[in-house]
């Protein structure tokens, strides 16, 4: 299996790419291939809504920036890992714009395209408890799973990670995100 793991946070050595790399690692240790990107390193323009993406002209998306790297990378994944901090209580902006630039695998007649089938892991972290943003994990299997028709694996959901090394005092949430990895089938 093609496991790709995107990291949607600014802190590169933080609490989501902390459990984001977990994943990876136990899906490395069971044989499965494995990718991890900070996408906060890359260049990604906003969605401008030219429609381009709809006419059948172009393969992915008119704008030349790094999202041409990754179209590809994601559509040869067969399990994709999200990970995104809390951020006011929603996904990091960072990762909302990579989130739009998804808007090419709808078709020009609004079908989803190259991703139903795919499973997915998301991994979110927040400051505050864990169940205070159950509903960041929602709005993602809304759209992942019922819109894109991905297949949910699981979602990790860390609270109580302020500072950018709390993931060290929750060994127990790393070692399941790491057997969530060694798991994927
Ligand atoms: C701009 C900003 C907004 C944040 N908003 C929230 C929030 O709404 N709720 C929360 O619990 N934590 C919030 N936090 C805390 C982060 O979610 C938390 O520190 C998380 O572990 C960061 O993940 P990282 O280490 O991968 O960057 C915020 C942090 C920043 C920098």
């Amino acid at each position: 299996m093609n496991v790709l793991g995107i990291i949607g946070s600014p802190r590169k050595n933080g609490n989501t790419a902390a459990l984001v790399n977990a994943v990876c690692k136990g899906a490395a240790a069971a044989g499965h291939q494995t990718e991890v990107i900070n996408i906060t390193d890359l260049n990604i323009h906003d969605c401008v809504a030219c429609g381009t993406c709809k006419t059948g002209k172009i393969e992915y998306c008119a704008i030349n920036d790094d999202m041409q790297k990754l179209y590809p990378k994601i559509v040869e994944a067969d399990c994709l890992v999200l990970g995104t901090p809390v951020y006011m209580g929603q996904m990091t902006g960072q990762m909302k714009n990579f989130f739009d630039r998804w808007y090419t695998f709808m078709d020009a007649n609004y079908q989803i395209r190259y991703l139903p089938g795919k499973k997915y892991i998301t991994v979110t972290a927040s400051g505050a408890p864990a169940e205070a943003f159950q509903s960041l994990s929602d709005y993602l299997n809304h759209w992942l799973g019922s819109f894109f028709k991905l297949e949910l694996v699981k979602n990790i959901v860390g609270g109580s990670l302020g500072p950018a090394d709390a993931i060290n005092s929750q060994p127990e949430l790393l070692a399941m995100a790491e057997n969530i990895g060694r798991n994927l089938k």
